[in-house]
Formats: structure tokens, C-alpha cells, sequence
């Protein structure tokens, strides 16, 4: 049985597998310019974000009705149960769907249909971050959260992802100003591709409470010791990292050096459709390309509880399941 973990960086559009894009594409009579779920498969081989972000936004043309966010995400609710995952933190592209004639209120009915009592249903506890795509205007950002304003029962936070350098977060101070006046967590991609600088300003600038990605602080001592002093979570994601070839391979990874500086770090799965393998997939084999010891091990699942927006009783009970977990020898 997997370790008990949540997962807190993981694109729900990211878990689109090629058989489920081709069933949809069936439904909705949409032809894709590939062959096969095998032709499709066949063309994940990224070069950057960028070349990674334009196949993620062409494949999403599939998912046009409510019941296609919702068969999307309770894939991903099965398949994560099965990695030991016990709560997850979810984000969605409102924007990307809302450029196609999709409206946000059909991304947002379809996704809840499959997260409302997902802890019943499947055994995981669940939260939606609304992402805005950084490379589109800081307008467009707030007429994003306008439209999230008759929904904000179904949704924790925000967060910021897309093409990272020449965006810097900055540009969406006001509507993470705003995001926060409604109540909302805020989160956002930095230091993937972008410098220790961008991961700062997600801290400074959009009061930013977990950095996803932020590998490239670790070029910078004076943000490392910061990251550590404010223990600011850290969303890694490794099998992404090196698809997308922010790391030449896994045994490159700073995820160790990152645990032994003290920072909190936590493994995820990015967009695991794309990038080889669900979050414990991630975790065993970052774990045996770093040597990872037991106790690192744990402290990563740990630290994916305490780093979650979970409240502190349900935080408690989840960290006393890891517990008796780690206690059977
Ligand atoms: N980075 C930025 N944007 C994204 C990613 C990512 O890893 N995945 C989906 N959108
Ligand atoms: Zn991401």
C-alpha cells in the first residue's frame, strides 16, 4: 500500500490520458490530428513549458460538456486513491476553456460533480484552485475571478500558471489583492523556468502561501534561507522537471538538496498524463535516483499534510493516519 500523501500540484487538464481524449473526441465529434492514443502518446516528447503548453492547450478542444470535466476528474480521483493519495489540491485553466465558447459556469458544475463528497465516494479529500494563465492579460485575470465570484464555495484559492519567463507575477497583484479580499489561498507557478526573482516577487508581490515548482530558489542562498525561516511550502514536481528539461535527469534533481537545506518540500504530479507517471510513481523513482533515506520519505508526505489548506483537526487526523502507517514495520 502507498504511502499516505496529498497531492497539491496537479492540473486536472494534466490527467487527460490519451484514451480518455480519444473517447471524448468520439462524443464530441471532434476530430484529432493524430492517429491514435499511441500516435498521440508518441508525441510527448517536450522540448520546454512552452512546447509542453501548446499540445496541453490543443488536446483540451476535447472537453466541451459538463460531464467531460466531470468523467476527467474522477479518473484522476480513482487512479490517485490507488497511489495512496488522501487529499488533493486540484487546479483548472478556467481561461482556456472560456477562449473556446466554453462557459466557466459548465468547468466549474462539471468538476464539482465529481469533487463534492469525493471523500465519501473515493476516499479523498478534496479542494479546487482556480488558475489564471499568465501569458493573457491581467484584465482578462480579473474578469476570470469575476465570473468565480457566484462560485466561491467551490473553490479554496488561486494560483497562477502557464508560460512562466517574461511574466512575471507581478502583473497580477490587483487581482491576487482581490482574490485574497474574497477569502481566497493563493499560490503560484515560480522559479519552474523563471529566476529565484520571480519566486520573491509570488511571495512579496501576490502574498503567494506555497510556491509551486520553485526549483531555481536554490540558486539563490538568501531566498533558500528565507523559504526555510518562513517554511513556505514547495509543490516539486520532478518527472515534470525533466520532461520538460528544467533538469537533464532525475538523479539531477535538487529535491534532496532541497530537504537537506530544510525547506518544505512536498512531491507531485504536474500533469501526469503528459509527464510519465502519477505521484507515486514520482516519488519511488525520485526516491531511488536521490537515495532518498526512509526518513526523507516521510517527511515528504508529512510535509504534503502541512503544507495543504486542510484545517488543522482534519490536518491532525490525516498526519496521525500517516503515523500508524510508518509504525507497521
Ligand atoms: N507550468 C506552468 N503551467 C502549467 C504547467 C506547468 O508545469 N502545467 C500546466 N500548466
Ligand atoms: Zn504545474
Amino acid at each position: 500500500m502507498p504511502i499516505p500523501k496529498a497531492e497539491l500540484h496537479l492540473h486536472i487538464e494534466g490527467t487527460l490520458e490519451p484514451e480518455l481524449a480519444f473517447a471524448l473526441a468520439r462524443r464530441n465529434g471532434i476530430d484529432l490530428p493524430f492517429a491514435d492514443a499511441e500516435a498521440l502518446r508518441a508525441a510527448y516528447a517536450f522540448a520546454d513549458l512552452q512546447s509542453f503548453l501548446d499540445l496541453y492547450y490543443e488536446l483540451m478542444a476535447v472537453l466541451r460538456a459538463e460531464q467531460d470535466f466531470t468523467d476527467l476528474a474522477e479518473a484522476y480521483l480513482r487512479r490517485a486513491r490507488a497511489d495512496g493519495v488522501r487529499h488533493a489540491e486540484i487546479f483548472f485553466d478556467p481561461q482556456a476553456h472560456t477562449v473556446r465558447g466554453v462557459p466557466f459556469e459548465t468547468v466549474v458544475a462539471g468538476l464539482s460533480a465529481a469533487l463534492t463528497d469525493s471523500r465519501e465516494r473515493y476516499g479523498i479529500s478534496t479542494g479546487l484552485i482556480l488558475c489564471f494563465l499568465r501569458d493573457q492579460s491581467a484584465d482578462s485575470a480579473m474578469e476570470t475571478l469575476d465570473a468565480a465570484e457566484d462560485h466561491l464555495d467551490k473553490l479554496i484559492g488561486v494560483g497562477l500558471d502557464s508560460a512562466e519567463v517574461g511574466h512575471p507575477p507581478a502583473k497580477f497583484a490587483q487581482v491576487f489583492r482581490r482574490a485574497a479580499e474574497l477569502g481566497l489561498h493563493r499560490v503560484a507557478h515560480a522559479g519552474e523556468e523563471g529566476p529565484p526573482a520571480y519566486v520573491r516577487e509570488a511571495l512579496d508581490v501576490l502574498g503567494a502561501e506555497r510556491i509551486d515548482h520553485g526549483i531555481r530558489s536554490m540558486e539563490d542562498s538568501e531566498l533558500v534561507a528565507r523559504l526555510r525561516t518562513e517554511r513556505i511550502p514547495l509543490t516539486v514536481c520532478p518527472f515534470s522537471n525533466v520532461r520538460l528539461r528544467a533538469v537533464d535527469h532525475l538523479g539531477m534533481h535538487p529535491l534532496r538538496r532541497m530537504l537537506e537545506a530544510g525547506l518544505v518540500a512536498t512531491v507531485n504530479s504536474d500533469d501526469p498524463a503528459y509527464f510519465g507517471g502519477y505521484v507515486q510513481e514520482n516519488l519511488e523513482a525520485t526516491a531511488a535516483a536521490l537515495a532518498l533515506t526512509d526518513d526523507q520519505i516521510s517527511t515528504l508526505a508529512r510535509n504534503s499534510f502541512e503544507a495543504s489548506f486542510l484545517d488543522e483537526a482534519t490536518k491532525s487526523a490525516y498526519l496521525a493516519e500517516l503515523d500508524a502507517y510508518l509504525a507497521v514495520p
